[in-house]
């Protein structure tokens, strides 16, 4: 697929999407692996499957439901993906992004995406949530890889300030507002989908990585390209490899997603309507 199908492909989408549904949503919400129950929260909620979704990929990774939910957070229009694709279920990294380029086409300003994490630092233990600060790429791809189509977007993006300063500090007031104990960090991505080897994650640490997943880094490139804000939260599932003796499984960090969901969704609860405000305003 060019660059060029990818951005006529992406209008087709979006007015499909937006056929579906009279919601007009200003932000997108990403759920994570074990993170999706956040859209039960949703009023006037329309569902439609990926399946269904003209060029959207589907979803293979257990834990995800693989849907797009268009629907009132409050008094808010919003759109969730309950369930994203990764790198590692094989898909090339413009199905990844494509869902970022629909929601701008649709009037998306800001987005939050959400993702279940291995904890580097030592200071963090099983679900403690953790607000991205920055990010460090180590999927060795990049979806802005062979553009050369402006409508699709410029080629040289700045990713410094790529997490909303103003959102971060939103949501770590939040959280002192909830009671909920979030710690802020740097996120590398790898491609997965094994989990890292302890040499690995030592040498994650020395380079200043807090947390290790293996999404999120090419939805917000895109998201910085098409001038979407964003804020970032990771949901440590598990300490990473070496850390503690014991072995890391998908089980277990689907179990403690939903262990948290109750804090986890009060926090969202309290920030999107604050950032819907955010870019209402502008
Ligand atoms: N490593 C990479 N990705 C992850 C992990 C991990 O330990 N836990 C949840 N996602």
């Amino acid at each position: 697929m060019s660059m060029s199908d990818d951005f006529t492909q992406a209008e087709f989408t979006a007015k499909f999407i937006s056929s579906k549904s009279p919601i007009k949503p200003l932000v997108a919400i990403v759920l994570g692996s074990g993170l999706g129950g956040f859209a039960d929260e949703m009023t006037d909620a329309v569902r439609i499957g990926y399946n269904d979704i003209p060029h959207f990929a589907r979803s293979t990774a257990v834990g995800h439901a693989g849907q797009l939910v268009l629907g009132n957070i409050g008094a808010w229009p919003v759109v969730v993906m309950q369930g994203r694709v990764h790198l590692y279920e094989g898909y090339p990294v413009q199905s990844v992004v494509f869902p970022m380029r629909v929601f701008a086409r649709m009037g998306v300003r800001a987005v939050i995406l959400t993702n279940a994490a291995g904890g580097i630092n030592l200071d963090y233990g099983q679900g403690r949530l953790v607000v991205i600060k920055d990010h460090i790429n180590f999927q060795g791809q990049n979806p802005l890889v062979g553009l050369e189509d402006p409508r699709v977007g410029q080629r040289f993006i700045d990713m410094t300030g790529a997490y909303s300063k103003s959102y971060r500090q939103m949501t770590l007031d939040a959280g002192k507002r909830l009671g909920i104990d979030l710690a802020e960090g740097v996120y590398v991505a790898v491609l997965g989908p094994s989990y890292e080897t302890p040499a690995e994650i030592r040498a994650f640490r020395t380079m200043g990585a807090d947390l290790v997943g293996m999404s999120t880094v090419p939805e917000v490139i895109v998201a910085r390209q098409l001038g979407v804000k964003v804020l970032a939260i990771s949901c440590v599932t598990n300490m990473a490899a070496g850390t503690t003796d014991a072995p890391i499984n998908h089980e277990e960090v689907l179990e403690i997603g939903r262990r948290i969901s109750g804090q986890f969704k009060a926090l969202l609860r309290d920030v999107v309507p604050l950032i819907a405000q955010d870019v209402a305003e502008k």
